[in-house]
């Protein structure tokens, strides 16, 4: 493994499959009463957050923790200064207190790849604009193995707000390295400039889809990043776009349903589905500490030592 995790393209399939299968090593340490391993002590992470987050910025804590680093949470955001100069100036800071590994999430796709020119240390991308969230693909590539035994030719249908997606577009890439196909359902406006060159297929029209999907990705529409006008109105979108009970019922009998979070409960997901057997919504959450456990590792002590 590199240095770095920046891009889900950062892994080919043995580095990837290494990952998950030391991230099934991993969480057996969450099964027992003391979930600690002396692995990382003495090893600085700094988890650097210009962005919201709940999960992603817990799971990398607890992460690190259970693996005995010392982690600092920098929570930058309200930060006035002008991005590109206060990165840097943070970046330099960081290097100079020895951080081991900086996880950063920005607003702002490349400040990672920024960072990783600036500091020594190990540099990890907990999402960057809309361009990446590798760490969250490889969650969501492990609870599929884990539910559904394999990666190598499933079907996964990733449904709604593509465009703004660091979550898709990782996704996309990590689950093409590892031999799964992946089906992209969203309204025109939604989807990507130039998203016939990524390695999967299109599609505007999720019941033509759902019948002969393994998996289903919901997305969060992300407002947050949109004006207006991507559609008419949420009733609208919900009804072409949102996975509802009946919409479930057409899935293959084994085929289980997955989100990111944080979910918009009525809007891409109805409550029905999110909270039925199908739903893998909290074994995500859990399989997210056990994959930032594997990453850490192999990036700061495991393969590189
Ligand atoms: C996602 C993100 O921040 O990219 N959430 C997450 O990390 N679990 C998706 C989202 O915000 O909708």
């Amino acid at each position: 493994m590199s240095r770095h995790l920046l891009s889900a393209a950062d892994l080919d399939a043995d580095e990837a499959t290494a990952v998950l299968d030391t991230a099934a090593e991993m969480a057996n340490v969450a099964g027992r009463e003391v979930k600690k391993l002396p692995t990382l002590r003495g090893r600085t992470v700094v988890n650097l957050f210009y962005e919201d987050s709940t999960r992603t910025r817990i799971s990398f804590e607890a992460a690190a923790k259970r693996l005995s680093a010392d982690v600092i949470n920098f929570s930058a955001k309200g930060s006035s200064v002008a991005k590109g100069e206060s990165l840097k100036d943070t970046a330099l800071t960081l290097q100079a207190m020895g951080a081991d590994a900086v996880v950063i999430r920005h607003g702002a796709s490349g400040a990672p790849h920024r960072l990783a020119d600036w500091v020594d240390g190990s540099v990890i991308n907990a999402g960057d604009g809309t361009h990446e969230h590798p760490t969250q693909a490889l969650l969501d590539a492990y609870t599929m193995r884990a539910r559904l035994g394999r990666l190598a030719g499933l079907k996964v249908a990733i449904v709604g707000d593509v465009l703004h997606s660091r979550v898709a577009r990782s996704n996309v890439l990590l689950l093409h390295t590892l031999g799964a196909h992946v089906t992209l359902v969203a309204p025109p406006t939604l989807l990507p400039v130039g998203v016939g060159a990524w390695p999967a297929d299109t599609s505007f029209d999720l019941d033509a889809v759902l019948p002969s999907s393994d998996v289903v990705m919901m997305l969060r529409v992300q407002r947050e990043r949109m004006g207006d006008s991507f559609f008419p109105s949420v009733r609208e979108y919900s009804r072409r776009y949102g996975l509802d009970g009946a919409r479930m019922r057409q899935l293959p009998a084994h085929a289980i349903v997955m989100h990111p979070g944080p979910m918009i409960r009525g809007m891409e997901i109805a409550p029905e589905v999110a909270d039925s057997p199908r739903s893998t919504i909290t074994e995500q959450v859990t399989n997210g500490v056990s994959v930032r456990m594997a990453v850490l590792y192999l990036l700061l002590g495991g393969m590189n030592q």
